[in-house]
């Protein structure tokens, strides 16, 4: 899979596309993430990439112009399954949507600043968009990180333990259950005697107990 990051901040993605399960995805060549300074695209002589917006009102707006030329420049090198906008007011991320999307080929992710970008960007360029929650960041880029960390986990061969992404929390709509390792007693609080009890077949079902009851008590809409 190849992430193209469209960003004006792009010295944000140093570190969290650094480290951990999405370094060694890169490293054995699942996933490689491509970084786009904006400005780079821009052909005013100081770089702008925003301006104020039409008809008045306070922030500034990405421009349609550096936006395009970047995108067009991608598009003409490769064919993208999607040029996604991280927006608040996206479809929001849920994991079927991530497990969905860690498929595709090729995406294109755009980081909106200020105010957003020009809506023509919406209209013409951008395929999907993509909110990771209901509140308001200053801007794309750690939606970005938060879309293509999901993402890159997912893909096949990047976790050692294939099974582990398919017992994470929301896949079929289950919390997961509790986690515990050794010592299987500390300070007198102790580990449930099944985990020890080497039954597998009622390890799993009490697994699954867990989950259930785990995600009545927090999270009853995923049973809906
Ligand atoms: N940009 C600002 N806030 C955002 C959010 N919640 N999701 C995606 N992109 C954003």
């Amino acid at each position: 899979m190849r992430i193209d990051i469209i960003t004006c901040l792009p010295e944000l993605f140093e570190g969290p596309m650094n480290q951990s399960i999405v370094k060694r995805a890169q490293q054995k060549g699942h996933v490689a993430i491509h970084i786009h300074n904006l400005r780079d695209y821009s052909t005013d002589k100081h770089k702008h990439v925003d301006d104020y917006a039409f008809g008045g009102g306070a922030g500034m707006v990405l421009t349609i112009e550096p936006i395009d030329r970047c995108i067009s420049e991608l598009k003409s090198q490769r064919t993208y399954d999607e040029v996604i906008y991280l927006t608040p007011d996206g479809e929001t991320l849920k994991q079927g949507m991530a497990n969905h999307l860690s498929l595709k080929e090729n995406i294109i992710l755009l980081c909106g600043h200020y105010k957003g970008v020009d809506q023509r960007v919406r209209d013409h360029l951008i395929t999907k968009e993509i909110s990771i929650g209901d509140y308001v960041l200053s801007g794309g880029e750690l939606a970005a990180m938060v879309l293509a960390d999901s993402l890159i986990r997912l893909v096949p061969g990047v976790l050692n333990d294939e099974s582990s992404a398919l017992t994470d929390s929301f896949q079929d709509n289950l919390l997961a259950p509790p986690v515990y390792s050794r010592p299987a007693e500390y300070k007198g609080w102790k580990v449930p005697e099944i985990l020890t009890s080497g039954h597998e077949a009622k390890i799993e079902t009490w697994r699954h107990e867990q989950a259930v009851k785990r995600t009545q008590e927090r999270r009853p809409d995923l049973l809906e």
